[in-house]
């Protein structure tokens, strides 16, 4: 099974190099976001994506969604101190199952996280579960190359796996960028439930 991450190495999360190597304001064009939609950060972590993704969501909300409750303890702590644009709600993850109806999310978003679900079916049923039909997903990995950040290369996915991995959630990939066209060092991927 793939690594968990590992919360001590939460404040890695808040480097705001992060914000350069990978600029939110590519993710929320991927997101095609009118502003209103509800939007999904499944595996939000500390809610470095969280915050600025819902800057671009004034009439809408986002779920920040993790499955560790001391990493939510900071995006909850950071939202005392700051108010983002829209409506940002931090949700756990118990076993695979989210408090949310089938369907919940026009978008989801997931950021250096497939890497560690993707041999984990029923937390990949659960992000396919949560998508509305029609509805996209855009996911964002440390791309297999050279680069000075993130995890070993036997750690990450090569994009052939990132492929079959979506097709096996049941979505249409509508979309994939090289390192260097949404973030310095990671693929993206823009995927579609189908079914709308
Ligand atoms: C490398 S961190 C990325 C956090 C955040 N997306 C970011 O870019 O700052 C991976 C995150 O995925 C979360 N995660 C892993 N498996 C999960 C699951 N089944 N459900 C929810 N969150 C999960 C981890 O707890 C961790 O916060």
């Amino acid at each position: 099974m793939a690594e968990k991450f590992d919360p001590r190495h939460a404040s890695k999360l808040e480097n705001p190099e992060r914000l350069v190597e990978l600029p939110p304001a590519g993710l929320v064009q991927l997101l095609r976001l009118t502003g209103a939609e509800t939007v999904i950060d499944f595996g939000a972590g500390t809610g470095m994506y969280s915050l600025p993704i819902a800057e671009a969501l004034p009439g809408g909300t986002l779920f920040a969604v993790d499955e560790q409750q001391v990493l939510l303890d900071r995006l909850r702590h950071k939202l005392s101190e700051t108010r983002p644009g829209g409506r940002v709600e931090p949700l756990l993850n118990v076993d695979d199952h989210v408090p949310l109806p089938d369907g919940a999310g026009d978008r989801i978003l997931m950021i250096n996280v497939l890497h560690h679900i993707h041999d984990e079916p029923a937390a990949l049923a659960e992000v396919t579960r949560l998508l509305a039909p029609g509805g996209l997903l855009v996911l964002a990995e440390f791309a297999r190359m050279d680069r000075p950040v993130g995890p070993p290369n036997d750690h990450v996915l090569a994009l052939d796996e990132l492929h079959a991995v979506i097709a096996g959630m049941g979505l249409r990939e509508l979309a994939a960028y090289e390192p260097g066209e949404i973030g310095l060092y990671h693929v993206a991927i823009v995927a579609e439930k189908p079914g709308a």
